[in-house]
């Protein structure tokens, strides 16, 4: 099986072991206590289910600072996106070595993970500014992931951290969350050799379908891995539980049994575009993908970034050689209403028009859903546009 980014094997930072697990807990009412942010609190998810390996823990501002510009920590570990611990107040652990951290998403703040503090360094407004363009590639505050990035504080707290469980995902998503060990596992038990990773924040519809069906077909897979976003999203954004009940419904109807695994990820969307794509590969290669579909706006947002810029990144001088896991490079797929099905539109056969294609933007969606109307069988299946409906009106 394809070997995990940095490392031999994986070393995932949850505690596996029930009594440790226990014996942290009992000495985290001893430590100081940090509530920590939401995106500090999902890292510490994707840390502890082996997706960030070979990462011990947080990482530092001169770590942070130095990813931003170059993909590489002080060390040189190949990394696309910094992986922090940033919080706006820290006298509550002022000179503790080690310290609770309390999970914001989930009811009476559990403690996630227990943290050995390295260092404690505050960002100048600069250094937030010139690591904020150089990852979400903008600094503008309405841009979902700047506002997340930029406004939870300024002190960068690093150190390695013992994880002690999976948040709210592990609870709420018991059927689809799954750690890279467990992926990797289920790969192995399906004998699988060849995977097809496909990342979504979306109910999927034809085009997605296409684009997993087409790789899968491409690449000669023996399967592929749906693997969905479960964790934070910007308003308007179709919320986990109803994605799953779609992507589910696609699956059973539309895939040869036995080809599809349904599982997803808890972390919150960045909306980096092209760093955030790196990321994804990162963390496909350690949950044991060998490819990656990568396609149209990929882990975009608006118009921040060009349509194909989440591909271009991997032939950068930064990129290329640096990752194990390939990419399958998708260009925009829709429905052909010439050719009666969904293609690649450098596919489409020639003389064939823009206005052949049956387009919809998700906002042309959202108003349709909301206002009753069906949306096209071209563009969704039946089933689920059907699940996606029911939940539209439900919402009124
Ligand atoms: S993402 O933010 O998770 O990338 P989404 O779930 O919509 O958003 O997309 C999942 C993957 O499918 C991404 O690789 C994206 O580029 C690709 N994709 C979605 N729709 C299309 C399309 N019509 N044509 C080509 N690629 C697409």
């Amino acid at each position: 099986m394809i070997k995990p980014h940095g490392s031999e094997t994986l070393n995932p930072l949850y505690v596996a072991d029930a009594a440790q697990r226990a014996a942290l807990l009992e000495e985290a009412k001893g430590l100081p206590k940090l509530l920590v942010s939401s995106q500090a609190a999902a890292n510490a998810v994707m840390l502890g289910s082996g997706y960030f390996n070979p990462l011990t823990g947080f990482m530092s501002l001169a770590d942070a600072m130095s990813v931003g510009e170059g993909m590489k920590t002080t060390s040189g570990l190949f990394f696309p996106t910094p992986v922090v611990n940033v919080v706006a107040d820290v006298s509550a652990i002022r000179g503790a070595k080690r310290i609770a951290l309390l999970d914001p998403n989930v009811d009476g703040n559990p403690v996630i993970a227990i943290q050995d503090v390295t260092a404690i360094d505050e960002a100048t407004d600069d250094q937030m500014k010139t690591m904020t363009q150089q990852v979400y590639g903008t600094t503008d505050p309405a841009h979902p992931g700047v506002a997340a990035f930029t406004s939870v504080g300024k002190f960068f707290i690093a150190g390695p951290i013992q994880v002690l469980n999976y948040s709210y995902f592990a609870t709420d998503f018991p059927d689809t969350f799954r750690t890279a060990m467990e992926i990797r596992e289920m790969i192995a038990a399906n004998g699988w050799q060849t995977v097809v990773a496909f990342q979504t924040r979306n109910p999927m519809h034809r085009a997605h379908e296409e684009l997993v069906k087409i790789a899968m077909k491409r690449v000669n897979a023996d399967g592929a891995v749906i693997h969905m976003l479960l964790g934070k999203l910007k308003p308007g954004d179709i919320p986990a539980d109803v994605r799953d009940a779609c992507i589910r419904k696609m699956v059973e109807l539309y895939f040869e049994p036995n080809t599809v695994e349904i599982t997803g990820y808890g972390f919150d969307m960045l909306y980096a575009g092209p760093r955030e794509a790196v990321l994804h590969a990162l963390f496909r290669q350690n949950m044991g993908a060998t490819h990656l579909i990568v396609g149209r706006d990929h882990a975009g947002v608006g118009s921040y970034y060009g349509a194909f810029d989440a591909q271009e990144i991997f032939h950068t001088d930064m990129v290329k050689g640096q990752l194990d896991i390939e990419i399958f490079e998708a260009d925009h797929t829709a429905f052909s209403k010439v050719v009666g099905e969904v293609i690649m539109m450098r596919e489409a056969p020639e003389g064939h028009k823009k206005e052949d294609f049956i387009f919809l933007s998700g906002t042309k969606v959202r108003e349709m859903l909301s206002n009753g109307e069906p949306l096209p069988p071209e563009f969704a299946r039946p089933e689920v546009a059907k699940i996606l409906m029911e939940y539209y009106q439900s919402q009124k």
